[in-house]
């Protein structure tokens, strides 16, 4: 049974707590406490986060903490790792913490294995296309957690990679994705994984049938499938329906969530492109925080306290969205991958029974790298009157030849959390403006335009070297702070009903004739299509 968490008394302390420190200034905390960034900053699994630029108190920290025991938060912690049904919905557990646990099971430990062997075999020359010839382009085609996952991992992982072979990724429908790839690919060399936890994805499946169809043009032979097509799948029955050899299809299974598989086989393409032993290392840095986040007490609990910082932010504050900064150029795509796993993990709005919530559940994710995006929408995070929680992302060390130009990338992350938390008074830019000799009215003008409020919290997420390792445990983070905050709001967190209406609305339009009693909107649109 739910728990109606506006009942609770830790909400309801929340509440009377946030009438107090809602107009509190964060310079003021740190004026009036030294330690302040020591105390509110954790190290987990070669992690740390200082979250000291929040507008929280350890008094807020407390009250978020008796929230989540007031929903028993541990309990559940144990029911993901144990595999208890937490997937409520579609009763089946979220057992992704299994993948990379070293101790895990005989099916996770052979289909490793499998995949070690099919890497080596393509490494080493030995898995020859259908005219003899070493395979040199690896193509993944899936889309959503068959997609994001492993397209993050290989562009965030480029200095590890093994150099073998190219690996490339098609997911959208739309026939320009894998066109633009195809026509820079040679059948006879390439091999295509498609990857579907369900092999029914409309659009994997159009382009696996447009690859299929590339292929036999070229190659004339329906044998040829057999060594250009492999498939990864919670279904392999469809997978070999399809056309594909059963001994090409590498299995997982149901209780994996789509958004949380890039830890199965579904991350063939990233132990493809960095090797196993890297592959490995991934999972060994998630199992690092996902042995830190079962462990450690709530208030010094990583995704525990992303989570419930997050949470005051949603709920006290109502801020509606949540920036994702990496200043690494190498996690471009992070921002995109936790879209995913944020929004399709807790965009709703019933409780796992079914009631209906009246709380605002995961806020809109969304970002970009810096420092490119000071140069763009910080604007919007300094000077608008909207509260944006920022995490800023950074590693010590970099991953490029140029040691100089990353101190002033670090430079410009932390002038970002610190521009953000202490912004610009008008008096000061005044007095910046009066220093420069402009005269005394045109100064206090434009001082008003130049002041920025700050007072606007951030995170700062570091990691020693953006490496497999740290890379791993920076993912388990984001996905268990998804699942704290679907414990707290009493959401299923695994299910994703919200993405089916528009596809099968796609499908039935497919059919629609002019009898049909559409609204003239959409009937406009489509005669658009069929006028031509
Ligand atoms: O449409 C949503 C979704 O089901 C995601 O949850 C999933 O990751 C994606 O589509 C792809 O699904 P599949 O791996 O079954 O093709």
């Amino acid at each position: 049974m739910s728990i109606n968490i506006l009942q609770t008394h830790a909400w309801q302390q929340l509440e009377q707590h946030f009438d107090t420190l809602k107009n509190e200034r964060m310079v003021d905390f740190f004026a009036e406490d030294k330690e302040r960034a020591c105390k509110f900053s954790l190290t987990a699994a070669g992690l740390l986060l200082d979250y000291s630029k929040n507008r929280i108190t350890s008094d807020t920290l407390k009250l978020l903490c008796d929230l989540a025991e007031s929903v028993n938060l541990k309990h559940h912690i144990e029911d993901l790792f144990t595999g208890k049904p937490v997937n409520n919905t579609e009763d089946r557990p979220a057992l992704h913490t299994l993948l990379r646990d070293p101790s895990n099971n005989k099916e996770i430990t052979e289909t490793l294995h499998q995949m070690e062997l099919f890497i080596n075999s393509i490494y080493q020359g030995e898995w020859l296309g259908h005219t003899g010839k070493p395979i040199t382009d690896i193509v993944n085609i899936g889309i959503g957690g068959s997609d994001l996952g492993p397209r993050l991992m290989c562009d965030a992982l480029k200095t590890y990679q093994q150099n073998h072979v190219r690996v490339h990724f098609v997911a959208n429908i739309d026939g320009t994705d894998i066109f633009n790839i195809l026509r820079q690919l040679t059948p006879e060399t390439t091999l295509f994984i498609i990857a579907s936890k369900s092999f029914t994805t409309i659009e994997t499946l159009t382009n696996a049938e447009t690859a299929k169809k590339w292929l036999l043009h070229s190659i004339p032979d329906k044998t040829a499938i057999k060594h250009h097509f492999v498939a990864v799948s919670a279904k392999p029955e469809r997978a070999v329906d399809f056309g594909i050899a059963e001994d090409n299809v590498f299995a997982f299974w149901d209780w994996v969530g789509g958004r949380f598989s890039l830890w199965s086989a579904i991350g063939l393409p990233i132990a493809l492109a960095i090797g196993m032993e890297n592959f490995k290392q991934l999972l060994h840095g998630a199992h690092a925080m996902d042995c830190h986040f079962r462990e450690a007490p709530l208030e010094k609990n990583m995704p525990v306290l992303l989570a419930l910082i997050s949470i005051w932010y949603i709920n006290f504050f109502h801020c509606a969205a949540q920036a994702i900064i990496p200043y690494d150029e190498n996690l471009a795509l992070l921002p995109n991958y936790l879209q995913q796993l944020d929004m399709e993990s807790n965009g709703k709005s019933v409780d796992k029974d079914g009631d209906d919530i009246f709380y605002e559940t995961a806020p809109i994710i969304w970002g970009g790298v810096g420092s490119n995006g000071q140069h763009a929408f910080h604007q919007l995070l300094h000077q608008s009157r909207r509260i944006i929680p920022v995490d800023f992302i950074i590693a010590i060390h970099n991953s490029h030849p140029y040691p100089q130009q990353h101190e002033l990338l670090y430079y410009n992350c932390v002038a970002q959390s610190q521009a953000l938390l202490f912004g610009l008074s008008k008096e000061q830019a005044f007095c910046d403006l009066f220093a420069e000799n402009l005269p005394d009215e045109p100064a206090r003008q434009l001082a008003k335009h130049k002041a920025i409020p700050g007072n606007k919290p951030s995170n700062t997420l570091v990691l020693d070297k953006l490496s497999p390792q740290s890379l791993g445990a920076l993912i388990a983070l984001y996905e268990h702070k998804v699942f704290v905050q679907g414990i707290i709001w009493q959401i299923n967190s695994f299910d994703q009903y919200g993405v089916e209406l528009g596809k099968h609305l796609a499908k039935s339009l497919q059919h629609v004739n002019k009898t049909d009693s559409l609204n003239s909107s959409t009937q406009q649109l489509l005669d658009l299509l069929k006028k031509q």
